[in-house]
């Protein structure tokens, strides 16, 4: 459908052209002085350098070709060359119902696309921490919203599993059990099928590795010493792990095994979820041929015994550093990874874009690797690459979130905590069950804390205030979602006693509220196509915001359920279209609504 505010500018340049100017000085902007009009034109103020003319006479005469348009309810001039617009009833209404026979609120469809998302990026063998929060959250809202333009969307969770942090935990598992087989070189069996660990053992484990490669100033000799044999060990490890050496591969596998099954459980309780379980170590296969390419083509070359691509453009304004395809000793990097698996990303989908949903810190990583994957035509030239970078997820002290003794928080207690939030306020306000409370503080709590995230700019960092976004007032997705259950719990009231609208109408507005609500209702389709083409759900929220609050402003001016059956059935037609904006609405940022709260 065409946006309406499209059809209002095609009349206008009608005008426009008919009196003799271009067409392009017609252009239409909501109204920034809503208590005057609803939408407006400026650009009579522009046309009058070009035709050296008053704004002023210039707007006049462009108006008095409009003055029969039926899209116009009231439209007039003001000092000194302003156009301001007041649409008409049916015009607005008819646009209304038409939005209410089409499936996609009259969005345009783009011609269809293969995009890969590369959102989660958790790490094998370390637990997820508040850190992950936002990849997954801002990559599966940004899934959904690509979905729902009918692209083809595959998810990758991109595991990190394949770097110096799998060295380190095999090396911290050798220290403690030498006795297993996998250490033994002469071992000859098939290796157990039971996991020797669990993830407790895990998450304690990576932790007391690294911390086993640290030293500071007051280190004594053969703690530093101690400290770099340590970490030469896990670097043997890894590259003994990346050319699939016996034994130490089979217990990568466990531990890979073991943790893509609790991130799993862990991504489920967000409601994220993931098309593909691929990781670093899955590129690992395109790398010899990766490599080949590179030197088939000259563009790798040696540097201080790492294999390097020059990416240095000229009008970079500072130098870059070349892209580092191999370290030392051929062993793979994060450069690596990530080139071969646009590689295998290529060659498996043939995709015209993908999205890394990763910390806007690695932006010079991104720049290093596609420029490189460009040089060396990994991918076609015609495909997209796009780094979406998020910023950081603060404390209210504006530095990193962190628990109250300044540890990283573990996401699995901050979603704890502020369910534990949610259900304490549903139980102080509401006579309900404890089950129905635990299950809509599940609902509510996901909402609050994607919400808090989504309505933020992505590459904006945010201040993680709990008290503020589990609030049931103010912009949070509890807000939201209460105004949405508002209006079901209206619906089924009155479903209770009527059946079936067989007449989806929506009559004319007989109260400012009710036309300031179609208003917004009819710009959704437009809001909806800027989220997308921007990739920003902060768009999407503070339009579900805009729309709660003039919801309730009607809701407290109109008795809904009173008066004559043909504006009852209307009231609810409208209730139902809000309804549905809501649900399709939260559904894209990737939480929903529950029945009652
Ligand atoms: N695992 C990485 C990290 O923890 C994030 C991965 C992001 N995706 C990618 N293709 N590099 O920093």
């Amino acid at each position: 459908m065409k946006k309406i505010i499209m059809l209002l500018q095609e009349k206008m340049e009608k005008a426009f052209f008919e009196c003799g100017y271009n067409e392009k000085y017609a252009k239409i902007i909501v109204s920034n002085r809503p208590d005057l009009c609803e939408f407006q034109c400026d650009g009579a103020l522009a046309a009058a350098k070009e035709y050296k003319k008053a704004p002023f006479l210039i707007a006049d005469e462009v108006v008095g070709k409009c003055k029969n348009c039926e899209e116009f309810e009231k439209i007039e001039v003001v000092k000194p060359g302003f156009i301001n617009i007041i649409v008409s009833n049916d015009f607005l209404v008819n646009y209304c119902n038409e939005i209410i026979n089409n499936e996609k609120f009259g969005c345009e469809m783009d011609k269809e696309k293969t995009v890969v998302i590369d959102y989660g990026g958790p790490n094998v063998a370390k637990p997820l921490h508040v850190g992950h929060l936002r990849p997954a959250i801002i990559g599966e809202s940004i899934k959904r919203i690509h979905k729902f333009f009918d692209n083809k969307v595959i998810g990758d969770v991109h595991l990190g599993d394949w770097g110096l942090q799998m060295g380190l935990v095999i090396e911290e598992m050798k220290v403690r059990h030498p006795e297993w087989c996998y250490f033994d070189e002469n071992y000859q069996g098939e290796y157990p099928t039971e996991v020797p660990f669990t993830v407790s053992d895990l998450e304690e484990i990576y932790p007391c590795a690294s911390a086993k490669t640290k030293t500071n100033e007051n280190s004594t000799e053969d703690e530093v010493k101690k400290a770099n044999e340590f970490k030469e060990n896990a670097r043997l490890n890894t590259s003994y792990l990346q050319q699939g050496k016996k034994g130490y591969y089979d217990l990568w596998k466990k531990i890979v095994e073991i943790s893509i099954a609790d991130l799993k459980k862990n991504y489920k309780k967000l409601d994220v979820d993931f098309d593909l379980w691929l990781g670093e170590s899955d590129s690992q296969k395109y790398v010899e041929e990766m490599v080949k390419k590179m030197q088939s083509m000259g563009i790798l070359y040696e540097s201080d015994g790492a294999m390097v691509v020059d990416v240095q453009e000229p009008e970079d304004s500072a130098p870059i550093n070349p892209c580092m395809v191999l370290k030392t000793g051929g062993v793979s990097c994060y450069q690596t990874t990530d080139l071969a698996t646009i590689m295998q990303r290529e060659k498996d989908f043939s995709p015209d874009e993908i999205i890394y949903v990763v910390d806007k810190r690695q932006d010079l990583h991104f720049v290093q690797v596609f420029r490189c994957a460009r040089r060396a035509k990994l991918i076609k030239d015609t495909s997209k690459l796009t780094f979406l970078g998020f910023g950081t997820m603060n404390g209210k002290d504006g530095k990193p979130f962190k628990t109250r003794n300044g540890g990283v928080m573990r996401l699995e207690s901050l979603i704890k905590e502020v369910k534990q939030k949610i259900y304490n306020k549903i139980k102080e306000t509401k006579d309900v069950s404890d089950e129905d409370t635990e299950n809509i503080s599940d609902i509510v709590s996901l909402a609050a804390l994607k919400y808090a995230d989504l309505s933020n700019q992505i590459a904006k960092d945010y201040i993680f205030d709990i008290d503020k976004f589990t609030s049931f007032e103010g912009n949070t997705g509890p807000y939201i979602l209460y105004t949405a259950v508002r209006i079901k719990s209206i619906l089924r009231k009155y479903y209770e006693n009527n059946d079936e609208i067989k007449n989806k109408d929506i009559q004319a507005p007989r109260e400012d509220i009710e036309k300031k609500i179609l208003i917004t209702i009819a710009k959704y389709n437009e809001i909806l196509e800027d989220t997308y083409n921007n990739n920003a759900p902060h768009i999407l929220c503070a339009y579900l915001y805009e729309l709660a609050n003039l919801f309730n402003v009607f809701y407290q001016k109109v008795r809904i359920l009173q008066g004559d059956k043909k504006t009852i059935q209307s009231n609810i037609v409208l209730l139902t279209l809000i309804k549905d904006i809501f649900e399709n609405g939260t559904e894209l940022l990737g939480f929903k609504i529950p029945d009652k709260m």
